[in-house]
């Protein structure tokens, strides 16, 4: 009996579990795929797809086929003709010579024998699949230099690292540390986002907390009508008033400075943070609050030993709300500091339009721009859920 009961709750359960599997790997999957390109060397990028990422080399299959009988699995088995030699391949750049070489006789016989000889496009994977085995160009399968050329803002052919061992210096990248700061880097741009989503999360909250303290426990006349306004203020689109706003700070020289985004974004934040900051702080039991101000506490002292540390679930919640939402910002960061202090979104959308063969950049670009927003994500998570009850449960 009881395991039929467990059979039937889990046959009731399957569909749910199915789609729920089905949405997270929807999901997951191309995050994943993106992570995995990320880490390769964009030579392969450009070649072949994530997944073929651990299945044999290009190439070595259509060798096998046609070479491996004489060369050997490795190469080596025709001591005169070792093709693991870097000098005998060099003498191959290009499947076209290889082609001729293959053509030719040996001995007066031909070279294959009497095996087909290869395709075009077969013989260019099997020159590249030699010019790996003899190390002449054996990138690795995984590699950081996308996230350091990202970092550093490399735009040239190569990688960064390369280069630099080469000795050349461009004009912006000198190949020490300080090409971490480089204007066109992803690692600059990432300060400048920081320097922009802290105090853009954290103002808007701290003001909130007092707006909703004072629409929760202080009495005095218009209260709820004010508040009506206030929490009617979040359907004035953003877009509106981006162009009067400019025009406000173009007079008062706020243009391309970190404090006029500060100041719009905590403007726009604001409406949003006091409606539910005010609708957690207003449930919070209302005897709580009566006894410390029978007991001589003053609004100050009840504000800051009662309010804010009762309300840290729906502080969490708003934080991670406006800190992403700040972060993946393009709009508010293009018009008001443009190219001047490059942030996250707006270096990565640079590069899709002056980068279009460098995409293998962007993958890791998208990664970097990630990887805080998943930091402060997975360390408040906790708080999530609670906070967004806010308010919706007496008690
Ligand atoms: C039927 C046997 C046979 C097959 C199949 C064969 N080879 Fe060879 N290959 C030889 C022999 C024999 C030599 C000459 C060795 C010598 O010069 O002493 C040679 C020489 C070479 C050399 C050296 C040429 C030079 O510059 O001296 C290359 C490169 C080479 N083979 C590539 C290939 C590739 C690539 C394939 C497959 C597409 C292939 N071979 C298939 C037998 C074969």
């Amino acid at each position: 009996m009881n395991t039929v009961n467990k059979i039937n709750r889990f046959l009731a359960g399957l569909p749910t579990h199915v789609v729920v599997i089905a949405v997270c790997l929807l999901w997951l999957l191309p995050a994943f795929g993106l992570l995995v390109t990320s880490l390769r060397p964009f030579q392969d990028i450009n070649d072949t797809g994530w997944w073929t990422v651990l299945s044999a080399p290009k190439g070595m299959a259509d060798y096998t086929a046609s070479c491996a009988a004489c060369h050997g699995d490795d190469g080596k088995l025709i001591a005169t003709a070792d093709l693991t030699d870097p000098e005998l391949i060099g003498k191959y750049p290009r499947s076209l010579q290889l082609m001729a070489m293959l053509r030719k006789e040996i001995d007066g016989k031909p070279h294959m024998e009497d095996l087909p000889a290869p395709e075009a496009q077969q013989a260019a994977d099997i020159a590249n699949y030699l010019r790996r085995i003899s190390n002449i160009e054996n990138p690795p399968r995984f590699t950081a230099s996308n996230y350091v050329d990202a970092l550093v803002g490399y735009r040239g052919t190569t990688t960064y690292a390369k280069d630099c061992a080469a000795g050349a210096q461009s004009l912006d990248l000198k190949c020490n540390i300080r090409d971490l700061l480089n204007p066109r880097g992803m690692g600059r741009a990432f300060l400048n986002t920081l320097a922009v989503a802290l105090p853009a999360t954290v103002l808007p909250i701290l003001f909130a907390a007092f707006a909703a303290y004072a629409f929760s426990w202080l009495h005095f006349r218009g209260r709820m009508a004010l508040f009506a306004v206030l929490v009617g203020l979040q359907v004035v689109p953003l877009q509106m008033t981006l162009v009067p706003i400019s025009r406000i700070y173009a007079q008062v020289g706020l243009n391309g400075t970190f404090l006029g985004v500060w100041l719009f974004h905590t403007g726009f934040g604001l409406p949003y943070a006091i409606y539910l900051m005010r609708n957690f702080l207003g449930s919070l039991p209302r005897d709580l609050f009566e006894s410390a101000y029978l007991d001589g506490a003053s609004h100050w002292t009840a504000f800051h030993r009662l309010a804010l540390p009762l309300s840290v679930p729906a502080i969490a919640s708003l934080g991670i709300f406006q800190f992403l939402w700040v972060w993946n910002d393009l709009l508010v960061a293009l018009v008001f500091l443009g190219g001047k202090n490059p942030v996250l979104t707006y270096q990565i959308s640079n590069m899709v339009t002056s980068l279009g063969a460098g995409w293998h950049l962007l993958t890791a670009a998208a990664f970097i721009s990630m990887l805080l927003p998943m930091i402060v994500f997975f360390s408040l998570q906790r708080f999530f859920v609670r906070g967004l009850l806010a308010g919706s449960v007496k008690g």
